[in-house]
């Protein structure tokens, strides 16, 4: 039945949970690349690495991504960061064959963490952009300013067949950039990148050092500029240390990587949803309170029956920590979410449930949702 559901709506998913490639083509039922990992744990790239180059100009914008930036898939958020100075919060957009250059206003924000101070970060909404549209757009001033391009979705529906590609656990290591490669040169060409928690890896530097969340903006800037990555937090996003009186739980997260949370009535952007073509996704935090009556679980209890599942077919929730796991590491870490909420997933008939978390690859079989 799943597997008759996959085929019908020839929708591809990519897996490329990093540290390992491993792909699957579910609507075929399955087959699982023969990659084997190195044993090797892959060091980081050096700072003087070509994947964390700064680009040229004054003040010019760097680290740039984009997510969407409602609940529908009409507007995208897209995000910069400026070394010296805040310089403009303009993005400049067009569609592709109009003359007519529209702008939208942004904010600028910045942050202190231990004793890093963060660039200037930009997060600007472009709003009631037409479906199935390449638009190019433009931030920065004068001549380094910096121009990329994303083509939006169709517009929502059962029929619309879509692509998005898996990555979690991404980091920055040699691996990392494999795994990234990888994805770019997947023959499926993933639309949008679903991301599964665990960003940067930054965390493993003494006291966070935060300038590596800065070198991993750039070193995914290539494909982030010009695609959606829809955001899911992991563990290392976390970020409290109150050794070095950092107490506030995900700060540079929240800080550099914006989402349409309030689009969904959600009070969190830790948690949220979005539509996009023929899926209603759902984002879930594996590390904020799931219990009865915490601000996590209202809003899920109130989610899912506004699913609509004649409009979008495919539920699909994404979290950090599995539910399931045989592997040695993190097992059954995520054991006390599916208490919580597992019954309803069943319920709801989530189609299938992706997580980070474990660097290795599993899935079930036939169950339903699909772990
Ligand atoms: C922050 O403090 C650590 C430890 O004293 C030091 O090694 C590092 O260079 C400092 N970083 C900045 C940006 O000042
Ligand atoms: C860029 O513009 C600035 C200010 O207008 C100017 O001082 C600088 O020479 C320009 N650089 C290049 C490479 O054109
Ligand atoms: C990362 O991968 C890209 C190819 O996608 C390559 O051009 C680049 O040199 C690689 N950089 C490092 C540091 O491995
Ligand atoms: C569900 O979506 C379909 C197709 O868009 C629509 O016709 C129907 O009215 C919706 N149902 C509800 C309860 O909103
Ligand atoms: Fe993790």
């Amino acid at each position: 039945m799943v597997a008759a559901r996959w085929n019908c709506f020839s929708f591809q998913l990519v897996f490329a949970i990093s540290f390992i490639f491993s792909i699957a083509e579910v609507c075929n039922g399955g087959r699982t690349s023969s990659f084997v990992r190195n044993s090797d744990l892959s060091r980081d790239m050096p700072l003087d690495s070509d994947v964390f180059r700064v680009p040229p100009g004054y003040n010019a914008p760097q680290q740039v991504h984009i997510t969407q930036g409602d609940h529908l898939g009409n507007a995208v958020i897209v995000s910069w960061v400026t070394p010296d100075e805040p310089g403009s919060n303009s993005v400049f957009y067009w569609a592709e064959n109009s003359e007519l250059k529209n702008s939208a206003q942004g904010i600028v924000l910045t942050y202190k963490y231990f004793n890093y101070t963060s660039g200037f970060i930009h997060h600007c909404t472009v709003r009631d952009l037409e479906f199935d549209t390449k638009y190019y757009y433009e931030v920065g001033i004068g001549n380094s300013s910096r121009r990329f391009w994303f083509v939006t979705p169709p517009a929502i529906g059962p029929d619309v067949p879509y692509t998005f590609g898996l990555i979690g656990d991404l980091g920055q290591t040699h691996d990392s950039n494999s795994t990234l490669t990888h994805y770019e040169l997947n023959p499926a060409k993933g639309q949008t990148l679903l991301f599964l928690g665990d960003l940067s890896y930054a965390d493993a530097y003494p006291f966070h050092d935060n300038a590596r969340w800065d070198t991993w903006g750039r070193f995914i800037e290539r494909n982030a500029a010009y695609q959606p990555w829809i955001w899911t937090a992991g563990n290392h996003e976390i970020d409290v240390v109150p050794a070095i009186r950092e107490a506030i739980p995900f700060k540079p997260y929240t800080h550099r990587y914006h989402v349409p949370y309030t689009a969904s009535g959600s009070t969190s952007p830790l948690w949220y949803s979005i539509k996009r073509a023929s899926t209603y996704i759902i984002v879930l935090s594996s590390y904020s309170a799931y219990g009865t009556s915490t601000p996590q679980y209202k809003w899920l209890e109130r989610e899912l029956p506004k699913v609509n599942r004649t409009e979008t077919p495919w539920l699909i929730v994404l979290m950090h920590s599995p539910f399931y796991n045989s592997y040695v590491h993190h097992y059954m870490e995520g054991e006390s979410m599916r208490v919580m909420f597992e019954p309803w997933f069943v319920e709801y008939k989530v189609d299938v449930v992706f997580a980070g978390h474990v660097h290795a690859y599993e899935r079930s079989v036939s169950s339903h949702p699909l772990f």
